[in-house]
C-alpha cells in the first residue's frame, strides 16, 4: 500500500482542530499536502480526496470502494439501525428507490404554492426592526415543509402535536445533551425519562406512537389519493415484495427528517447570508423574479438562470455539508495513482473540490455567474454528493431553497447585523453559519402584493 503524505499530529488534536475552524483546517491541508491526502485513525487510514478525478472514483468504483452502513455507527442514535444512513447493498439501494418517487418529479411539483405560503407565514410573524437569528427561523420553515411534503399534514391535532414533537425532538438533538453521548457512546444510559439519554429516548417513543397512528389510519384508507413521502411508503413493498412493516417504514424517516430540516435551513441561511451581504446581487435577482410578473408560477421562479446561478454558488462556496459520509477499500484497488488496501477509509472533500482555482478562478469569492458561463461536471460541483448515496433529496431541496429565498427577497428587506464576515461550524452533518445568522427585518414589503401561483391552481 502507498497512501498519499498527510500530518504526523495525533488524530484527537486534528480533530480538535477541525472543529475549531473545519474550512480553515482543510484549508491548511490542501496548502501542506495537495487535494489528496491521509490522516491515520490509529492504524485506520483515512484518505481526504478533494479532486474530480478522485471523486470520480469513489463515486463510481462500487465494487472495491463500499459505502458500508457500519461506518455511521455513530449516527445509530440519531437515526436508527435501519436508517438510510446505516443500511447498505441491496437494502439500501431498493430503500432509496422506494424515497426517490415522492421526493421527485411532479411529486414536489405540488408542493411549490406551499413551500412559498409557509416561508410567507414564517416570516410575516418576525417583528420590525429587531433581530432575528435567521438559521433557526430557515428551521421553522423547512420543517413545516416536511410536515407537508413527508406526511401530508398541514391541519388539525395530530399536526400540531407532530409539529411541536418534531420541533423539540430536533433542536434536543443538537443539543450538548445528544451531542456528547453520540461522540462518547458509553454516556449513552437511558435513567429514565428526566435524565438526557432518557429523554431523547422519550421522545423518539412519542414520534413513533404518533407515526404509528397515523399510519393505522391511513392503511384502513388504502384508496386516499396522498402524494407525500409516507402515503408512498405505506402502500409500497420491500425488497422481498412483502408491504413494508410499521418499523420499516418508521426507520426511514430520522435521516430525512435531519437532512430535510438542517441541510435544507443551512442552504437557505447561506443564501440570505450572501445575497444579503453583496446587494447587487440581491437586486439582479429582483429583477430576475420580477421579470416573471406579478404571479409568477414556482415552477417558472425554479428554472430562473440567475437564481440558479445564485444558489450553485451558495452551495459551492460552503457547501452544507462539506464531506461525503465515508466509504470503505473493500478490496485492494488504486485511487488516483495510489494502492489502496482492505480497510482504507475514504472520504469525499466536496469543500475542497469546490475551491479548486483551476475550476472556479478567486474560489473564495462569490461569483455566481461562473455557473452562467460554465457547465460543470458531477465530480466538479457536486453539493449533493455522489453515488450510492448521493442525496435522495437533492430535488427537494433545490426547489425549496429557490423558491424560499425567491418568497423572502420579493417581499421582504432584510439586513445583516454586522460586516463580519461569518464562518461556517459543524453542527451533525451540516455546517450552517456559526453565529446562526443575525438578522434585520427592515420592512415587509407591503407594496409588493406578488403571488407565486402553481400550474395546478391557475
Ligand atoms: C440543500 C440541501 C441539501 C444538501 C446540500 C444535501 C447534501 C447531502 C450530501 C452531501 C449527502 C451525502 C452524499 C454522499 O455521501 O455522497 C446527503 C445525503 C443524504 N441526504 Fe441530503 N442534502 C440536502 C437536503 C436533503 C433533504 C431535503 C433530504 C430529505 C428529503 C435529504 C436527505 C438525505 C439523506 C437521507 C441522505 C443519506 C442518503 C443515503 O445514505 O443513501 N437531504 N445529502
Amino acid at each position: 500500500m502507498n497512501l498519499p503524505p498527510g500530518p504526523k499530529l495525533p488524530d484527537w488534536l486534528l480533530k480538535m482542530q477541525f472543529a475549531a475552524d473545519p474550512l480553515g483546517f482543510l484549508d491548511k491541508m490542501s496548502q501542506r499536502y495537495g487535494d489528496i491526502f491521509t490522516i491515520m485513525s490509529e492504524s485506520t487510514p483515512l484518505l481526504f480526496v478533494g479532486n474530480p478525478q478522485g471523486m470520480k472514483q469513489l463515486f463510481t468504483n462500487t465494487t472495491e470502494i463500499i459505502a458500508s452502513g457500519e461506518l455511521n455507527q455513530e449516527a445509530a442514535p440519531l437515526v436508527g439501525k435501519n436508517g438510510l444512513l446505516l443500511l447498505d447493498g441491496l437494502r439500501h439501494r431498493y430503500r432509496r428507490k422506494l424515497l426517490m418517487p415522492p421526493l421527485h418529479g411532479n411529486k414536489i411539483r405540488v408542493y411549490g404554492q406551499q413551500i412559498c405560503d409557509l416561508t410567507e407565514k414564517v416570516m410575516s410573524q418576525l417583528p420590525i426592526n429587531k433581530p432575528f437569528l435567521a438559521y433557526p427561523t430557515m428551521q421553522k420553515i423547512t420543517l413545516q415543509i416536511i410536515l407537508n411534503t413527508f406526511f401530508g399534514l398541514s391541519e388539525g391535532e395530530r399536526y400540531e402535536q407532530l409539529k411541536q414533537l418534531l420541533f423539540t425532538l430536533m433542536n434536543y438533538a443538537r443539543s450538548p445533551f445528544v451531542e456528547i453521548p453520540l461522540s462518547f457512546p458509553f454516556l449513552q444510559q437511558n435513567l429514565g425519562r428526566w435524565s438526557p439519554w432518557g429523554y431523547f429516548l422519550y421522545l423518539w417513543q412519542q414520534f413513533d406512537q404518533l407515526l404509528y397512528a397515523e399510519i393505522s389510519d391511513r392503511r384502513q384508507q388504502p384508496n386516499s389519493s396522498s402524494d407525500d413521502v409516507l402515503s408512498e411508503l405505506i402502500f409500497a413493498r420491500n425488497e422481498t415484495g412483502e408491504l413494508m412493516t410499521n418499523e420499516e417504514i418508521r426507520d426511514l424517516f430520522p435521516s430525512l427528517l435531519f437532512g430535510g430540516r438542517d441541510a435544507s435551513a443551512t442552504a437557505i441561511a447561506w443564501a440570505l447570508y450572501w445575497v444579503h451581504r453583496l446587494p447587487v446581487i440581491r437586486e439582479q435577482l429582483l429583477r430576475e423574479i420580477n421579470s416573471l410578473g406579478d404571479s409568477p408560477d414556482p415552477m417558472n421562479i425554479f428554472q430562473l438562470p440567475y437564481l440558479t446561478a445564485v444558489c450553485n454558488e451558495v452551495l459551492r462556496i460552503y457547501p452544507t455539508q462539506v464531506l461525503t459520509f465515508p466509504r470503505i477499500v473493500e478490496s485492494q484497488t488504486e485511487l488516483m495513482g495510489y494502492n489502496l488496501s482492505p480497510g482504507t477509509i475514504i472520504i469525499g472533500c466536496i469543500y475542497l473540490t469546490h475551491q479548486n482555482a483551476d475550476l472556479y478562478p478567486q474560489p473564495k469569492e462569490f461569483q455566481p455567474e461562473r455557473f452562467l458561463e460554465k457547465q460543470y461536471s458531477p465530480y466538479e460541483f457536486l453539493p449533493f454528493g455522489g453515488g450510492a448515496r448521493r442525496c435522495p433529496g437533492e430535488a427537494l431541496a433545490l426547489f425549496e431553497m429557490k423558491l424560499a429565498l425567491a418568497t423572502i427577497i420579493s417581499h421582504y428587506q432584510l439586513a445583516l447585523t454586522s460586516t463580519q464576515p461569518e464562518k461556517p461550524h459543524q453542527q451533525g452533518a451540516n455546517y450552517p453559519p456559526a453565529s446562526n445568522l443575525k438578522m434585520l427585518l427592515v420592512s415587509g414589503n407591503s407594496s409588493n402584493s406578488r403571488q407565486f401561483v402553481t400550474s395546478s391552481t391557475k
